[in-house]
């Protein structure tokens, strides 16, 4: 993969990257295609990243089907697939870690402590291989998208973050590979999450700047239905994922929730301007 990407580099072509675990879904593919319309190649990594599953997550149960990617990418025009194994990325003997301080200790990293540690670690490396100019993510992990973002400021990997919109199903509900594990009843359930962002959305719509109060009706919405454990509904600031109390006019804010539907965990969230 490094000298493909260092060959398409020399030859003065640009490199747009998506790097993703696969089970890929109609969200994976909006990226490959803002990568496509802003490179001239673009490469996706298939890799689910053990270092970013904490000992009782769903690593051995997330869920993998490769022939389905590759034909899905290549229908979708990708030019590389990038799928090493384990022991490629991670070699005995491997040592170093890559740790962004700040955003990562909060709600998913504070819940999830190991998490994104992975994460940093695993992008860095991808990043390092790949080469890319631009690099595509989703809003979906919009935690994520921050602490990746603040890495590559910090330590100056010389590429753009492109963070794109999340896709959703007609019904609302987020596209996550890990929607497959939920029963059909749970299905259904899981619409409680988008409701309750839309829920806040309108309250803050219509004047209210109370934090709390926000908070409260979102919750009293997620704990409507039996299926539902909420770990969270937060208000963060756009930038450094705090938690605020009063929100300001001219400032942008996620509303972030993260909630167990029967045994999945599932996290949603949505982008506030005011
Ligand atoms: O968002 C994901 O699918 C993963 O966290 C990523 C960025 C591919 C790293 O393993």
């Amino acid at each position: 993969m490094q000298e493909i990407s260092n060959e398409i580099i020399i030859s003065g072509k640009s490199i747009g990257f998506v790097p993703t675990m696969g089970f890929l879904h109609e969200g994976h593919l909006s990226l490959v295609k803002a990568s496509k319309s802003e490179n001239d190649i673009t490469i996706v990594s298939i890799f689910v990243n053990p270092t970013q599953f904490g000992p009782n997550e769903d690593l051995s149960k997330y869920p993998r089907d490769f022939n389905r990617d590759e034909s899905l990418l290549s229908e979708n025009g990708v030019d590389y697939i990038f799928y090493p194994n384990v022991d490629e990325i991670y070699p005995n003997g491997f040592q170093t870690y890559v740790v962004q301080e700040k955003i990562s200790s909060l709600l998913e990293g504070a819940i999830r402590p190991v998490h994104f540690r992975g994460v940093t670690t695993i992008v860095s490396i991808l990043f390092n291989i790949v080469k890319p100019r631009r690099a595509y993510f989703g809003q979906k992990d919009a935690q994520q998208c921050a602490v990746l973002k603040r890495m590559v400021t910090d330590l100056c990997f010389d590429l753009e973050m492109h963070i794109c919109p999340i896709v959703r199903e007609p019904d609302g509900l987020a596209m996550s590979s890990r929607n497959v594990y939920l029963s059909l009843q749970e299905r259904m359930d899981a619409l409680v999450l988008s409701r309750s962002l839309n829920t806040a959305a309108g309250i803050i719509k219509s004047g209210e700047r109370d934090c709390a109060k926000i908070k409260s009706e979102a919750m009293s919405i997620l704990t409507q239905v039996p299926s539902a454990s909420p770990d969270y509904f937060e208000i963060v600031d756009f930038d450094t994922f705090e938690t605020v109390t009063t929100l300001n006019s001219k400032k942008s804010y996620f509303l972030l929730t993260a909630c167990k539907i029967g045994k999945t965990r599932l996290i949603d969230n949505q982008l506030i301007h005011l």
